[in-house]
């Protein structure tokens, strides 16, 4: 990891992450569900955090009409370069950026929406902090954060095949609470946490 975060890339990169994600367990359904009911104004604007290959970004696109504009942001230019090869076909405005999440250079009150999934446990703790600054920032008033990432782990198939992996790096400290207490000293107020595997 270097000093913003790991930046997916090589065979962890591009088209080599999609394979990987979709063998454990992160293919198109997955990001559908994690994009849930979320419900968006027409023309919305949104912005997805460690957009990786953009497959949240595509998933939420299918809910977005026709003038909505969908933001992504990655430190690695090899998940952008594929994220815009699968978005070019697409009929929502997409637009893709390098930059780190905890610095972006959009405009107060912007976004209606901003999405991150899988992406803030792979930055070390200042790097997430500034991140909920800037989410707090970049959103308008009644704007929505949609946050997908690893939590403390239940009984199901998907905490058996990750399992292995939960000995290495510092997952943990995602579990207990840690982003909540972040949100909400940024006022962030929360409305609803749900699983949606035994781990995630
Ligand atoms: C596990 S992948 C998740 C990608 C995508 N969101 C998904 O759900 O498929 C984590 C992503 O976060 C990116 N990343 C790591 N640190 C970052 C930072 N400081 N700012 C923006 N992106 C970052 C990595 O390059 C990688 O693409």
């Amino acid at each position: 990891m270097d000093e913003k975060g790991h930046a997916f890339k090589g065979v962890f990169g591009g088209a080599g992450y999609d394979r990987w994600a979709k063998l454990f367990g992160m293919g198109f359904s997955f990001y559908r569900q994690a994009v849930g009911e979320v419900e968006l104004p027409r023309s919305a604007r949104v912005l997805d955090l460690g957009c990786g290959t953009g497959s949240l970004s595509i998933a939420l696109a299918e809910k977005l009409h026709a003038g909505s504009e969908v933001h992504g942001i990655d430190i690695s230019d090899d998940q952008l370069h594929y994220a815009r090869t699968k978005a070019r076909s697409r009929e929502c405005v997409f637009r893709f950026y390098n930059s780190s999440m905890d610095e972006l250079s959009f405009p107060d009150d912007h976004f209606d929406l901003v999405i991150s999934s899988m992406a803030l446990h792979e930055t070390p703790p200042g790097v997430r902090r500034g991140a909920i600054r800037e989410i707090e920032r970049v959103l308008k008033k009644e704007g929505l954060f949609v946050l997908v990432d690893w939590s403390k782990p239940r009984f199901g198939l998907q905490a058996i095949v990750w399992l292995p992996f939960l000995f290495f790096g510092s997952w943990k400290d995602n579990w207990n609470n840690t982003y909540r207490a972040l949100c909400s000293e940024r006022n962030l107020l929360l409305e609803e946490d749900n699983y949606l595997n035994s781990l995630v």
